[in-house]
């Protein structure tokens, strides 16, 4: 039956028949919200391209933790600031890091908080590769040793999960076995398994103060250009014991997100990332787009496509609008 019989429109009549036909619903449990640890007491520095978005000393961060709990937020994801680097990034694995004690310390001040840790050399080595340099590269298998010991310092101070981004081969399967012999069965992985060398990620950069010293991200990250060998990493990040697997970015690759979840049955994380936020926000501080209607749509769009769970720096604000109804 067509038209003039079959009228779309009929089902789009009012409020309440469109909420019946709603196909996708957003829930502020859907949200992880990525938060930046510093050193240090009362800290708190907005990042530039990141209005609404603060580098947080540990006693700090708890409090706004507690906010994005009170909002009904349900999980954070940290990345550190250290105090210094090194060639190496041992500051990732410090039983005293930075992220280290926030996750003790958030653990003890919002225990019902999921604690999500970023697991990652780039912000801890002076190069601000995500690996050790040998003979002027990342070398892959070098790494996964201090990769895996990163992961085991995160569970033993309290992380629920931990979350590689790093993109060395292999790194779900060290990180596993690792977290398994030290005792931690229970602590899940998120991998960042199909993540794109991706211009989106500046804002991020001057956030964390991770940009490489020297070069790019190109020869581990995957390139934008590609949707097959994404379903190769995320296949191989299920085989090594990926728990939740993650696409990254989320707006330019919602065909990824699309194919993940065809592709398993493990739950498909997306990430809206530093670029997507800031894109959003200068818009709106010009008066240029509606910032709660662009940024509901948004990850709208991206759950439709298929992911369960969104890291969003939107996280707080969001499930705040979704609290207060549309
Ligand atoms: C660390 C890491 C990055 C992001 C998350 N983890 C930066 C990068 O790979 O350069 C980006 C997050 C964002 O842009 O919001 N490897």
């Amino acid at each position: 039956m067509a038209y003039p019989q079959t009228r779309l429109r009929r089902l789009r009549a009012n409020e309440s028949i469109r909420q019946m036909m709603r196909e996708t619903e957003l829930s502020a449990a859907d949200f992880i919200y990525p938060m930046f640890v510093a050193p240090g007491l009362d800290v708190k520095v907005e990042v530039p391209s990141m209005p609404g978005v603060y580098r947080f000393s540990a006693d700090l961060l708890a409090a706004e933790a507690a906010r994005a709990r009170e909002a009904g937020v349900r999980a954070v994801l940290l990345f550190g600031l250290p105090p210094s680097k090194d060639e190496e990034g041992s500051g990732a694995w410090a039983k005293d890091g930075v992220v280290q004690r926030a996750v003790r310390l958030l653990k003890s001040s919002v225990p019902d908080l999921l604690i999500i840790t970023d697991v990652c050399l780039c912000e801890y080595t002076s190069h601000g590769h995500c690996g050790i340099i040998r003979n002027g590269e990342v070398d892959n298998d070098a790494t996964l040793e201090l990769l895996a010991r990163t992961a085991v310092s995160h569970a033993e101070a309290g992380a629920d999960i931990v979350a590689p981004s790093d993109m060395m081969d292999g790194r779900v399967g060290a990180i596993r076995d690792a977290l398994d012999a030290a005792g931690f069965q229970s602590t899940a992985i998120m991998s960042y398994a199909a993540k794109y060398a991706s211009a989106f990620y500046g804002p991020f950069r001057d956030a964390a103060e991770s940009a490489p010293r020297f070069g790019d991200r190109r020869a581990y990250q995957m390139d934008p250009a590609n949707r097959r060998e994404a379903a190769r990493e995320i296949l191989a990040d299920v085989d090594e014991g990926a728990d939740i697997i993650m696409v990254k970015p989320a707006l330019a690759y919602l065909d990824i997100v699309s194919d993940a979840r065809a592709l398993t049955d493990l739950p498909v994380a997306a990430y809206n990332v530093s670029g997507e936020y800031a894109m959003v926000k200068a818009a709106a501080a010009n008066g240029w787009l509606d910032e709660r209607r662009t940024t509901l749509e948004i990850l709208t769009g991206i759950k439709r496509a298929g992911a369960d769970l969104i890291l969003t720096y939107h996280a707080v604000d969001a499930a705040r609008w979704l609290q207060e109804g549309t």
